[in-house]
């Protein structure tokens, strides 16, 4: 049984380095956008199931900009923490750079919010702890995080056929 204490933010704050090989490139020698979005993925995962004390699956991704490129022989940094709490699911906040390692240099590769679900062993969704409001800036994160999340749910509800519309919690 996963534990329900509130647990704060940067407990479960994960960061990851991808040097990026030719196999992860394009014909330009810049890194696939798919290959990023799996880093963000995994980054984002392990954060959730850090918070969750559960396996969490991806139910979302909103909007997700490349920035700008990242070439073979560079750097991707990622940075990942769970930016609101719901019931079941935590929206959860990636930012990726990339870094040149002999300068120094870095620059804005991906700014990407995912929502996960926590499932429980019967692989249904299962609540997950609060965080813990212990700072203005989280304070601001999750209420800012609920409203995101209205608006994910209604455009949810606006793709559904009228008689499944009160299926979507929220
Ligand atoms: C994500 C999933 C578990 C939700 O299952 P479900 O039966 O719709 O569950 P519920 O309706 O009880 O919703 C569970 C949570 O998901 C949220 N949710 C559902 N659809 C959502 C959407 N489009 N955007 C954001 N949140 C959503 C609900 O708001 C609810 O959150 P809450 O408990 O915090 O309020 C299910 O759709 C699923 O398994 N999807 C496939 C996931 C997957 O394969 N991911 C890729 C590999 S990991």
């Amino acid at each position: 049984m996963a534990s329900m204490v509130p647990r704060p933010q940067p407990a479960s704050t994960t960061e990851m380095t991808e040097y990026v090989l030719p196999q992860h490139a394009n014909a330009l020698g810049n890194v696939f956008g798919g290959q990023i979005m799996a880093w963000v993925d995994l980054c984002a995962a392990i954060t959730a199931q850090r918070h969750s004390g559960r396996i969490a699956v991806t139910a979302f991704v909103d909007d997700l900009k490349f920035q700008m490129p990242v070439k073979v022989g560079e750097v991707v940094r990622l940075r990942a923490e769970v930016a609101a709490v719901f019931r079941t699911s935590m929206e959860i906040h990636v930012v990726a750079e990339g870094e040149d390692s002999r300068s120094g240099r870095r620059w804005p590769c991906v700014d990407a919010r995912l929502t996960f679900v926590a499932i429980d062993d019967e692989g249904r969704p299962t609540p997950v702890p609060a965080l813990v409001l212990d700072t203005e800036e989280v304070r601001r994160s999750q209420a800012e995080g609920e409203a995101r999340r209205a608006g994910r749910i209604e455009r949810a509800k606006g793709s559904l056929a009228p008689q499944d519309r009160d299926t979507l919690t929220g």
